[in-house]
């Protein structure tokens, strides 16, 4: 009987704690200050050698998520193939879990996930700074995805400095029953400042700043500072594409959540609880109000991916 060789990586999602945004640059691009804080909310990307390349998703958050050569778990394989000039013959299996359209980084997640297993796959023993280059190139938020922990981004995301904390903090996510689109709410953003005749590209408004009250309550482990602090520029921007949201927020800080926040572009809702046993009160709250698709328990920081070998007897 033959062996057959896989990787398993557990890719989390993520949080944007701040999200100031910026004007838009001539390449597209907004100028950021996010604080990215990596949670246990994680998708399953198993990697196994194959004739060729192939997708398939599977999991409780698989509809909608492109199950071939487009899928950005798929694109990061062959872009890693490409550089290491190797043909890119894997079959790659999502187990997924991140919500999708909801703000925190699901595809992101899985493409770090297929570079730290293609490279334990291959065994090409590249390590992460050759790796984040790569990320890069995928998308804004794929570096942070890669890294995991928490961490300051700068540039469009992209540019990172870790960041310490100083302790456990838990959450409950509630998503909604629709996506949001990233590009359509920054698109949204733009309207609204042109609208109200203020400046809009990165010439015409600073460079968002990092906020220091953030860092050091997420440095001191001050969970109620935390909560204080959290702030994201695209939530009146969200909510006001889907007033349906609102509902949420509220539905979540009356059931005893310190705080709640979109989760980067939306549509998912984060709630910064001060316990797993708050959580769990938050969260019942949330799924009988109806305000909400699901509600999912995590706790952040979690380091970034880390492959696992699996050694399976059968057919390949
Ligand atoms: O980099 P990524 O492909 O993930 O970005 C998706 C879209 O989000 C971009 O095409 C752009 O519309 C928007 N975006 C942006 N500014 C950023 C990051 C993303 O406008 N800093």
């Amino acid at each position: 009987m033959s062996h057959v060789r896989s990787i398993a990586v557990r890719a989390p999602a993520k949080v944007n704690l701040q999200l100031g945004v910026g004007g838009r640059r001539d390449d597209g691009y907004h100028e950021l200050a996010s604080i990215f804080l990596a949670v246990s909310l994680c998708d399953r990307i198993t990697l196994t050698a194959a004739d060729e390349l192939r997708v398939t998703v599977g999991g409780p958050g698989a509809v909608g998520v492109p199950a071939d050569g487009s899928n950005i778990a798929a694109r990061a394989v062959e872009l890693l193939a490409k550089k290491c000039g190797l043909h890119p013959g894997v079959r790659v299996h999502i187990d997924k879990h991140i919500p999708v359209q909801g703000g925190m980084a699901g595809g992101s997640a899985d493409a770090a996930g297929a570079l730290v297993g293609c490279d334990a796959l291959w065994k090409l023993g590249l390590g992460r700074p050759e790796l984040m280059a790569l990320a890069a190139e995928l998308g804004s938020d794929v570096p942070f995805s890669l890294q995991g922990g928490a961490a300051f981004g700068s540039g469009r995301g992209e540019r990172l400095t870790v960041l310490p904390v100083g302790a456990t903090t838990h959450w409950v996510f509630a998503t909604a029953g629709f996506g949001l689109s990233t590009p359509a709410v920054f698109a949204e953003q733009e309207r609204r400042r042109r609208s109200a005749g203020r400046p809009w590209t990165a010439r015409g408004i600073p460079s968002p700043r990092m906020s220091r009250k953030l860092v050091d309550a997420l440095a001191a482990g001050d969970t109620g500072a935390l909560a204080d602090a959290l702030h994201n520029d695209l939530e009146p921007v969200a909510t006001s594409m889907r007033p349906d949201l609102t509902a949420t927020l509220r539905t979540g800080t009356d059931a005893g959540a310190l705080a709640g926040i979109l989760c980067g572009s939306g549509a998912t809702v984060g709630f910064l609880v001060s316990d797993g046993h708050r959580a769990r009160t938050v969260a019942e709250e949330l799924l009988s109000s109806g305000t909400c698709a699901s509600a999912h328990i995590a706790c952040g920081p979690v380091p970034g991916p880390e492959p696992e070998e699996i050694i399976t007897t059968g057919e390949n």
